[in-house]
């Protein structure tokens, strides 16, 4: 069963229109994602659960259905590429204390620790499918999910497989922050994280993280994670540069990090070492918004050849926001990002960062991932921020969510 959404008065694609490159999807490095592309008085065909094909309106080929955008925008899906879905409890006073004059730490996370180790399955599972949910309505389509709530092996093993239900992309954070039982000892635990943590872990994980910063892991025992994760067969990213510069990027390129996320205080020397690697630079503006802190330097990066990703690193405490629409806003006021380069970081950058062909861009053979704004172009979502722009959401070709007057046709 095909669909031909029709009448887009914007369509981004983030691919050639046309045939797919030899080769195609599924190869990274690659021809996709590719830069913003973006085609006026478009429309997209998808059949199988796969874009079919893109191109001028009048061009079209027939299918089983048809969807009038009535000159909306359609977008790939949004990747988000760093979230932490998987907790109990909440931290709004910690939020309004920040709001008064508090800084940020690390020292917050104890709090969530406790209260997911004492949460039930049913209550994580339904956390987090809510949020999920959340974020499915509002576009996105891909997302990665970490433990780093639980730091006891029975906790980040359960934190992983309820992850796991709802995504690929599942990262095992067991090294978030020493937890209280073991302040005496952060080596025993190191030791727990990389060795029987890890074993109960790495069959639920695609992904190994480490939150390298003061307060957290230095960066030989950031190194030391990261080795032990890769000989179990997950792939690293790395919490880097978020509260102050210190090694995180450098502990990320030299272990081929695929990701280094936050990226907030960063050298020179940091930014010619993300230029010079694969590794994607995730920027993660609702956080300084949520704490009050200085905004990156996008344009630096940007300047330099690195590839950026926007992701919302949605979590209880340094911030609570599921909505990538705003982070392109901020992305785009707060970092100096043109609308161009925020949403296609918050869309091909993200696939990047996670190593994925199939997602971040509409051409032939990716996945049937889209979202559709009720705006005629994607630079609304940074020129009417926080307004509700999604208007209807499809992922690998089925329609998810939609608004009534998109289902009325
Ligand atoms: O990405 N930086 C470390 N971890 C999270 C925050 C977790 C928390 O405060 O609960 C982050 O910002
Ligand atoms: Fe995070």
């Amino acid at each position: 069963m095909s669909t031909l959404i029709t009448n887009i008065g914007e369509l981004v694609t983030n691919a050639p229109v046309g045939d797919p490159a030899p080769g195609g999807p599924g190869k990274y490095p690659g021809e996709y994602p590719g830069e913003f592309t973006a085609i006026t008085g478009a429309a997209v065909v998808i059949d199988g659960g796969r874009i079919a094909w893109t191109g001028a309106a009048g061009r079209a080929p027939a299918a089983d259905d048809i969807v009038d955008a009535r000159g909306r925008a359609v977008l790939p899906g949004y990747v988000d590429s760093h979230a932490h879905l998987v907790f109990a409890g909440e931290r709004g006073a910690e939020f309004a204390a920040r709001m008064a004059g508090q800084p940020y730490t690390a020292g917050g996370i104890v709090s969530t620790v406790a209260a997911t180790r004492a949460a039930s399955d049913v209550t994580l599972r339904a956390g987090l499918r809510r949020l999920a949910d959340e974020m499915l309505r509002q576009g996105t389509t891909t997302l990665e999910c970490k433990s780093g709530y639980g730091l006891t092996v029975r906790d980040e093993a359960r934190s992983l497989m309820l992850a796991a239900e709802i995504t690929p992309e599942v990262t095992f954070l067991g090294a978030h922050v020493v937890p209280p039982e073991y302040s005496r000892d952060p080596a025993g635990y190191l030791d727990l994280v990389c060795g029987k943590m890890l074993d109960a872990c790495a069959p639920h994980a695609r992904w190994i993280d480490v939150f390298c910063e003061e307060g957290a892991f230095g960066a030989d025992e950031a190194t030391a994670v990261l080795a032990a994760g890769r000989a179990r067969g997950l792939l690293p990213r790395v919490h880097a540069n978020q509260l102050g510069p210190g090694p995180g990027v450098r502990v990320a390129v030299q272990a081929g990090a695929a990701s280094a996320d936050h990226c907030t205080h960063l050298t020179s020397a940091d930014v010619d070492l993300l230029a010079s690697s694969g590794t994607v630079a995730t920027l993660l503006p609702g956080v300084e918004f949520s704490c009050r802190q200085p905004y990156p330097d996008a344009r630096r990066l940007l300047g330099a050849g690195v590839t950026v990703a926007i992701a919302t690193d949605c979590n209880p405490g340094s911030c609570f926001t599921s909505s990538m629409a705003l982070c392109v806003a901020l992305a785009v006021r707060e970092m100096g990002m043109t609308t161009q380069e925020a949403v296609w970081s918050a869309t091909a950058g993200g696939a990047i960062a996670l190593r994925r062909a199939d997602v971040g861009h509409l051409g032939v053979g990716a996945r049937a991932d889209l979202v559709m704004l009720d705006a005629p172009s994607h630079t609304y979502l940074a020129y009417r921020p926080g307004v509700p722009l999604t208007a209807a959401v499809w992922r690998e070709g089925r329609m998810v969510a939609a608004r009534p007057e998109i289902l009325a046709r």
